[in-house]
């Protein structure tokens, strides 16, 4: 079977030919799926993609009027695929549902680290010669309050993380997790409870139309003054101009953000020799209380080599015609 890798990067090639082993004619394409590019997936009976192509209807229509009768996601996400027209077409669509949550728990934990004790910032100091504590004053994570929002695979490891810095950690699911009650003494409390009492706050639930801008004007006036506000989950959790105005006021007092609801077209490249004209993220890259990271939270060495592992189990699933535990029906 021929596969049509879209958005291949560098830093997963190797892993991928390497879980591959000769089984499959792959066609590493450096483009994104998008309305103009599905014909370079001409005579490939399977696609994969990243976080950053758009399977919509049409893309769909396109493919499979060439042909394509599977998807293989490289990721745990999929809303960047219309799922129900690709049943329609009869497209089989699998994903990565878990590759590695310690991966994103254990960087979510790291921007709070750096953002609280300053780390960029005395590092860059230092180069320059600047020996000075000024301006570099933290707080101690034992026994500040952490509220989590999403307990599951990745929100619960970070639960496990802090629980073990001392800190108190307070949750909003909806779905309890009995485990991480006992083990880590987690609260589970009420959105806006969680809002009010957290020092710092970090969002580990799906992008979904319930979950979508949970962080805007409204919701950020009831937190603490100076909260530390993380999203590692999605951008479009956070109403990104809000919290500029936060920031802005002090009522945000640190933003880390893995996430950009603009991101695509943006993360992941070099853009080094363009201009910038997203003015949104330009005015959080002046923000000195702001750590803004290109969607990095999962890229362990760990976490590649099991998103190329799934992904070719999840093409022989589908090539035999076989269940596969990993479809998204
Ligand atoms: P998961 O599915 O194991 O956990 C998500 C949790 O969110 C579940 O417990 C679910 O009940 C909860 N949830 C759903 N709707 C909610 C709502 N309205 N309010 C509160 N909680 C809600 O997913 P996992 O693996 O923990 O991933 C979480 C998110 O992290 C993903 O959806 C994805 O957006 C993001 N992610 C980010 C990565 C990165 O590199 N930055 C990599 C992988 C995932």
């Amino acid at each position: 079977m021929k596969v049509a890798v879209f958005n291949t990067h560098k830093f997963e090639k190797d892993f991928l030919i390497r879980a591959n082993d000769g089984r499959y004619e792959l066609k590493l394409l450096d483009f994104f799926l998008g309305i103009d590019t599905p014909e370079l997936a001409l005579g490939c009976e399977a696609i994969s993609i990243f976080t950053q192509d758009q399977a919509t209807a049409e893309v769909l229509d396109k493919l499979k009027a060439i042909g394509v009768k599977y998807i293989a996601l490289r990721c745990a996400g999929y809303n960047n695929v219309d799922i129900q027209h690709a049943r329609q077409l009869g497209i089989r669509v699998v994903r990565v549902p878990d590759y590695s949550p310690n991966a994103i728990a254990e960087f979510t934990v790291a921007i709070i680290l750096a953002l609280n004790r300053k780390l960029i910032r005395s590092h860059y100091r230092i180069m320059e010669m600047n020996f000075s504590l000024d301006g570099l004053v933290g707080f101690d994570m034992n026994g500040k309050t952490v509220g989590i929002i999403g307990t599951g695979k990745i929100g619960r490891i970070v639960a496990k993380i802090l629980h073990g810095f001392g800190c108190k950690i307070i949750a909003y699911d909806l779905v309890r997790n009995q485990e991480i009650i006992d083990a880590y003494e987690v609260k589970y409390t009420e959105l806006d409870t969680l809002y009010k009492e957290a020092d710092i706050i970090t969002l580990h639930a799906p992008l979904t139309k319930l979950t979508q801008y949970m962080i805007y004007a409204k919701t950020i006036a009831i937190m603490k003054k100076g909260v530390m506000l993380i999203n590692t989950g999605r951008g479009g959790l956070v109403q990104t101009q809000d919290v500029i105005t936060a920031l802005k006021s002090g009522q945000i007092g640190y933003f880390g953000l893995d996430v950009y609801e603009e991101e695509k077209g943006l993360f992941f490249e070099d853009h080094s020799e363009d201009i910038l004209l997203d003015d949104t993220i330009a005015r959080l890259m002046t923000l000195r209380n702001v750590m803004i990271t290109s969607h990095q939270a999962f890229l362990t060495d760990t976490a590649l080599k099991n998103i190329a592992k799934t992904t070719i189990e999840n093409l022989e699933c589908l090539e035999k015609g076989l269940p596969c535990e990993n479809e998204v029906v």
